[in-house]
């Protein structure tokens, strides 16, 4: 069996224990990944003792508990604490979700918390999603059209709008990227199902003029076809989307054309 070596600058050390208070009756430890770009040390996991009869039910209720009243240096990402943003994706308890979404009852012992796997890190649970957005603008995920526009807007059929209404309930949280192994492996070529959902999106949309194109984009062996249907991305998505079903959808577009 082959053996790998992480470099010594890459292994998670344990780190700093921040107790709960005196008195406080219903403790759970949070182990939170933490690393800093401003000194070289090592990543490391802080545990927070948080005392549940003083705090939201939510992980992310509990971040904010930790950042509020702990240690104001814990940086993470969040904003609507609805499920809507998309901000406050990360890894809990061994699953990409939105830390918003994820009750702490659902977690057995301690809620072990690191940020959305296999992308370079910013600080601490916020992961750099510079190529991630840039693969986005290269589908050109807008309506794109060579008539003259109408008078008024452009007019859908209710049976064609129920094809975009999934894909356009995606909160581009980046969730189903980072559990996708041809992702992991290739995220550098392979636009991974977050972004082919949005593609997938506009292919979708009976108004769209651009069908012939968008599949020229994407008629590659990496930036569609490295999906081997491995349907983590489905498994994984807090909204309940079907990103595996739609690649699929854009391969039998891509047959349908060449028969
Ligand atoms: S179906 Fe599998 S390979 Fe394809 S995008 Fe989803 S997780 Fe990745
Ligand atoms: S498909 Fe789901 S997991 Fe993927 S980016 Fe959209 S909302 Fe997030
Ligand atoms: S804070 Fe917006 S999705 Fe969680």
């Amino acid at each position: 069996m082959v053996e790998f070596t992480l470099p010594a600058n890459s292994k998670v050390t344990g780190g700093k224990r921040f107790p709960a208070a005196a008195g406080a009756g219903n403790v759970r430890g949070f182990k939170v990944y933490r690393w800093s770009p401003d000194d070289d040390e090592n990543p490391r996991l802080d545990t927070y003792e948080i005392d549940l009869d003083d705090c939201g039910p939510m992980v992310l209720d509990a971040l904010i508990k930790i950042k509020n009243e702990v240690d104001a240096t814990l940086t993470f990402r969040r904003s609507c604490r609805e499920g809507i943003c998309g901000s406050c994706a990360m890894n809990i308890d061994g699953t990409n979700t939105l830390a918003c979404l994820k009750p702490i009852d659902e977690v057995q012992g301690d809620v072990k918390i690191y940020p959305l796997p296999h992308l370079p890190v910013v600080k601490d649970l916020v992961p750099d999603l510079t190529n991630a957005y840039a693969q986005l603008a290269s589908i050109e995920p807008w309506l794109k059209t060579v008539t003259p526009p109408p008078q008024r807007e452009r007019l859908q059929d209710p049976e064609d709008q129920k094809k975009i209404d999934e894909p356009s309930a995606c909160i581009l949280c980046f969730c189903c990227a980072t559990s996708c192994p041809s992702y992991w492996w290739n995220g550098d070529r392979y636009l991974g199902p977050a972004v082919l959902l949005q593609a997938y999106r506009w292919l979708a949309d009976s108004r769209d003029e651009f069908t012939g194109e968008r599949l020229d984009e994407l008629e590659d062996p990496f930036r569609l076809f490295r999906c081997h249907t491995i349907m983590n991305c489905t498994k994984t998505c807090p909204k309940g989307l079907n990103p595996g079903r739609a690649i699929a959808e854009i391969k039998k577009m891509m047959v349908a054309r060449s028969a």
